[in-house]
């Protein structure tokens, strides 16, 4: 028998999520942007439950909740979504902030923004793994755009102080991002009371399927899509939503 101990890379999906997801694939294969049928609509209530699940999980209203295909593009629509929705409305704020030990799905998609004119900050964490809140506090300045501070490591696993990262953030005006990828449906998230804008989370890391997360944006953020195409999710995100995958993603949270 197979002993699996590589939770943080990915977590076995649970039985009663495949279960959850089964009728999905092949019962009703509808898309839920038809609208003109029955099992269309049926698909939109079941990704509607779905939605829910995910955002009350976070403590959000359902429309906080952007579907993707994990925490990498979530992150990515973050990131590059805030950034470019700044210079699109001439905010004058351009620096970036962050920590070495972040995801490389963080790390990567602002090193690529800061190669097209977003100044970076990469701040070291200490020997315990959390970021200095003085340094922190420092590296926030008033060109200060944004801040991405992940929620628990992938590694080390050590949990950032987030309501004090939230607070200073609001002090100073900046956004602030978190990669929440290993802590939901693992220790409670309430995004309104850390004073997060925009957090990003993945199936597959709470028992989950593989290929579907999503972004949560407290209302108000302006974010540009990164991905276009049928007006799904808001126009942030087009394409055909993956109902078995999403309901699956709902499950998951509810189980958790
Ligand atoms: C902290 C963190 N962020 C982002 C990701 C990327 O998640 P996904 O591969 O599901 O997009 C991971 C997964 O390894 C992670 O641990």
């Amino acid at each position: 028998m197979l002993t699996y101990l590589d939770h943080h890379a990915s977590t076995p999906c649970d039985p009663a999520v495949v279960a959850a997801m089964a009728p999905w694939w092949t019962a009703n294969p509808a898309n839920p942007s038809s609208r003109l049928h029955r099992p269309s609509l049926e698909a939109g209530a079941a990704v509607d439950i779905a939605r829910h699940r995910v955002a009350g999980a976070l403590g959000m209203a359902d429309e906080a909740v952007i579907f993707t295909s994990g925490a990498t593009e979530a992150n990515n629509l973050a990131l590059r979504g805030a950034a470019e929705a700044a210079l699109e409305r001439g905010n004058p704020r351009r620096r970036l902030v962050t920590l070495a030990t972040e995801h490389r799905a963080v790390l990567e998609p602002l090193a690529w923004l800061e190669r097209h004119g977003f100044p970076l900050t990469v701040l070291p964490v200490g020997a315990d793994g959390l970021v200095d809140p003085d340094r922190l506090a420092e590296a926030l300045g008033p060109d200060t755009l944004l801040l991405s501070v992940m929620a628990a490591n992938n590694e080390i696993g050590v949990l950032q102080p987030l309501a004090a990262i939230g607070a200073l953030c609001r002090q100073r005006g900046v956004l602030f991002h978190c990669d929440a990828a290993q802590a939901v449906g693992h220790i409670p998230l309430a995004m309104a009371d850390l004073g997060i804008d925009l957090l990003s989370l993945s199936g597959h890391k709470l028992y989950g399927p593989k290929g579907v997360g999503a972004l949560l944006r407290r209302p108000g953020v302006a974010l540009a899509p990164q991905q276009l195409g049928g007006g799904q999710e808001g126009g942030l995100r087009g394409g055909t939503l993956p109902v078995p995958l999403i309901v699956g993603l709902g499950a998951a949270v509810a189980g958790a």
